[in-house]
């Protein structure tokens, strides 16, 4: 069986203030949530204040992005190594931001993936299509290219220590949801294209649905059988929000 998991990416929104409130709220509550792991993503400054509000608590926190370098000349980026002495546990690879406004390519990608791993920290690792490449019927080849530079890289196994976030650009920030017949066909290419490689890990691999999931559409998206809980983004800055759509994996295991 696979924990089912919910994570909130921040994005670049955020304040000391509102962080408080925000985790002041989902902390309170997340003990009716004890079947689903939730993660939180917020932007690398705040992570201090971040460890300190959710130690002790069932709640794990991790980076946006991290460098694919141990440590250098790198003005203005940090390492996987300064994110696991801030406690976070988890990274973001590859959100389609990151590829789309920030150039990173699958070859950087995987590089950024190995180098989280080695110090530690789960990546969680994003894939998509855009709306053109969808409406072109090219979505599978576009997720297999991009999973695949990953394996190459750094093998199957990794994937024992690792979660895949599917995201279709077109629906991420947009109100637009994948419906769950369109999710769930995207993730059993995931998984199948694990399995290729090794039915143990595709098996028990987790693989998140990201793009507008909100507390009304959450049930029907996490109850499809290869989707095992969601990446959110605008809904996870709503403590309520983002409960009741972790509720919603919870009431399936
Ligand atoms: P929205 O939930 O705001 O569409 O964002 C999804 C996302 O990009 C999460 O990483």
């Amino acid at each position: 069986m696979r924990q089912p998991m919910v994570a909130g990416n921040w994005k670049m929104h955020g304040s000391r203030e509102s962080i408080t409130k925000l985790l002041g709220t989902i902390k309170a509550n997340c003990d009716t949530i004890p079947a689903v792991d939730l993660v939180v993503f917020p932007p690398v400054i705040f992570l201090q204040q971040v460890q300190q509000l959710l130690a002790g608590s069932k709640i794990q926190w991790g980076a946006q992005n991290v460098h694919e370098q141990p440590s250098g000349a790198y003005t203005g980026e940090i390492a996987a190594g300064m994110l696991i002495e801030f406690g976070c546990s988890h990274v973001l690879i590859g959100h389609s931001e990151r590829r789309t406004l920030f150039n990173e390519s699958d070859e950087l990608l995987a590089k950024k993936f190995m180098a989280a791993q080695q110090q530690g920290l789960t990546p969680i690792l994003c894939v998509g299509e855009t709306l053109i490449q969808r409406e072109q019927a090219q979505t599978e080849a576009v997720i297999i290219e991009q999973l695949n530079k990953v394996i190459d890289l750094a093998g199957v196994e990794a994937f024992n220590h690792a979660i895949i976030a599917y995201e279709p650009v077109w629906a991420i920030g947009t109100g637009k949801t994948a419906t769950p017949e369109q999710a769930q066909q995207v993730h059993a290419l995931i998984r199948e294209q694990i399995a290729l490689k090794s039915e143990n890990v595709a098996g028990k691999l987790r693989i998140l649905y990201g793009g507008s999931v909100k507390p009304d559409n959450a049930a029907t998206l996490f109850k499809m059988p290869d989707i095992d809980g969601g990446l959110v983004g605008g809904a996870s800055l709503d403590a309520q929000a983002f409960l009741d759509i972790a509720q919603c994996s919870n009431s399936y295991y």
